[in-house]
């Protein structure tokens, strides 16, 4: 199975000022993304946990929220036996306004090189830029007061970012979303239920009016009994 079987022709195009981004993400059958409570809840298989890492060592970059990082600790690297031939890690990106970080946290530790973007004074970024392989970039603040994601994917392509694989969580899927800034979408689905109280995929904000955020059309999808593997790509033209 192609790690991405959809042709490079069905996508719209990638517009030129910010890298392709790609949603990766393992759902529930009721839409949730982790446990109640936001607690850790493996949803992938052990096959589909290879196909992440393979799908993480074609990107350039790889980017989560902070409340990932707070709830899961992930390290984002690649296993050694998925390593792209030629092997290099993508980048580790972390949506960080609040300077939350912990200083232990294992995303901004060992290589490679992880980019934390923030908001706000130069002397609470300060704390972060202690961190060794750590570099803090200081961003320009959206509506809602986080990092603006227009500047921080802007930066991304001017430092190189050709591809951006995003791995959640809720409110930073939901972010992405609703500024259109989605290319194309993979998730596993797995067959149980979690229930309420979860986080969804797409955190729902007070600004939802109802209205569907996107709409998109299946385009590839292979099935087994732990889960199914689902290729999505969106029916507007990306932002
Ligand atoms: N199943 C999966 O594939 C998967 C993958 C990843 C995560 N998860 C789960 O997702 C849950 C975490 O989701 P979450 O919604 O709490 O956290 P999240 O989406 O990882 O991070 C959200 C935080 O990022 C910061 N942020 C900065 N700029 C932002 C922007 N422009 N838009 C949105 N957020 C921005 C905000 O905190 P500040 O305002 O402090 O900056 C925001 O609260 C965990 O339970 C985790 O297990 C599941």
């Amino acid at each position: 199975m192609p790690l991405e079987p959809v042709a490079p022709e069905l996508h719209h195009p990638v517009p030129s000022w910010r890298p392709l981004v790609t949603v990766n993400a393992a759902v529930s059958l009721d839409g949730r993304i982790a446990g109640r409570g936001g607690r850790t809840l493996r949803l992938s298989d052990r096959e589909d946990l290879g196909r992440v890492h393979r799908m993480r060592a074609v990107h350039d970059a790889i980017l989560v929220g902070i409340g990932t990082v707070l709830a899961d600790d992930p390290a984002l690297v690649i296993k050694h036996e998925y390593h792209a031939e030629g092997g290099r890690d993508p980048m580790r990106v972390v949506l960080d306004s609040h300077h939350r970080t912990p200083l232990t946290a294992r995303v901004a530790s060992g290589t490679p090189p992880t980019l934390i973007y923030s908001v706000g004074a130069e002397d609470r970024i300060e704390r972060l830029r202690k961190m060794h392989g750590v570099e803090v970039v200081a961003c320009p603040r959206d509506a809602s007061g986080r990092v603006d994601l227009k500047a921080a994917l802007g930066d991304l392509k001017a430092r190189g970012i050709e591809s951006l694989m995003v791995e959640g969580g809720s409110r930073v899927l939901a972010s992405f979303f609703r500024a259109g800034f989605v290319d194309r979408v993979t998730l596993f689905v797995a067959p149980v239920l979690v229930g309420e109280g979860a986080p969804p995929l797409v955190a729902v904000d007070a600004e939802d009016s109802g209205t569907p955020l996107a709409g998109f059309t299946l385009v590839h999808a292979t099935g087994r009994p732990s889960g199914a593997v689902v290729h999505l790509l969106p029916d507007k033209a990306p932002r």
